[in-house]
């Protein structure tokens, strides 16, 4: 069993994907989190060479770097557990220094498919629902279930807020909205797995759905159409 979850940041697919995948028996795949692990190690990097990150992307040390990096990918109850080289990857990847850098991260078509190649080999023992960008378009365009989820800026902002306070309590909400702007102008512009619906995704709006009702809209659909 494959479902995706795809749509823009603040959408709410991460923690909906958790409940679903708890209620489900799924392990869940948050791609975004995949992607977050590679540009702490791309930054580590840049800053160990004192270049810029842009510049490491492209070099050829960085690839030999990068494969001696041990990135272990885990399920705990379901959960996602990312490993590097023994450690547990999640303090470190929602800092704002990862979240401004992943562009050039995400935009590296061999970094992709490392990824889509991580999650192939997990989704081929596990049954799954990933979360993410490109995840019903590029990584399971033969999922059974596709959903894409969108709710307006202002929603998405304010789901963020919280927890960019959490960093910095002086963050305002036109700060965050301006973050999340440049983030769905990048997303939805990269050279590939960019930001878009499948054709045959299922859309669900949830500008005015609490977590219970989006993840209610969800496992009907999935429990209607089996
Ligand atoms: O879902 P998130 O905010 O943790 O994702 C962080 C970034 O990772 C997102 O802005 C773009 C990138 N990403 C991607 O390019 N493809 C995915 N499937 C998931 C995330």
């Amino acid at each position: 069993m494959v479902i995706t979850l795809d749509g823009p940041a603040g959408s709410g697919k991460s923690t909906v994907a958790k409940v679903i995948a708890k209620k489900l028996s799924l392990n869940q795949i948050d791609s975004g989190a995949m992607y977050r692990s590679y540009t702490h190690l791309c930054l580590s990097f840049a800053k160990e060479q004192k270049m810029k990150i842009k510049d490491v992307i492209d070099s050829k040390n960085f690839k030999d770097y990068l494969a001696k990096q041990k990135l272990v990918i885990e399920f705990h109850s379901g959960r996602q557990i990312i490993h590097l080289n023994g450690k547990d990857m999640e303090q470190f990847i929602r800092q704002p220094e990862i979240t401004e850098n992943i562009k050039f991260v995400a935009d590296a078509r061999f970094v992709r498919e490392m990824v889509n190649e991580q999650i192939g080999v997990l989704a081929k023992d596990y049954s799954i629902i990933a979360d993410g960008r490109d995840m019903g378009t590029v990584v399971f365009p033969n999922a059974d279930f596709k959903f894409f989820l969108t709710a307006s800026l202002e929603v998405r902002a304010s789901r963020r807020l919280e927890e960019f306070k959490r960093i910095n309590p002086e963050f305002t909400i036109d700060q965050v909205m301006r973050e999340i702007e440049k983030r769905d102008h990048d997303d939805e512009n990269r050279e590939f797995g960019q930001l878009k619906p499948a054709q045959n995704a299922i859309f669900v709006d949830t500008t005015n759905l609490d977590l219970n009702g989006v993840v209610n809209v969800i496992i009907n659909i999935i429990q209607n159409k089996r």
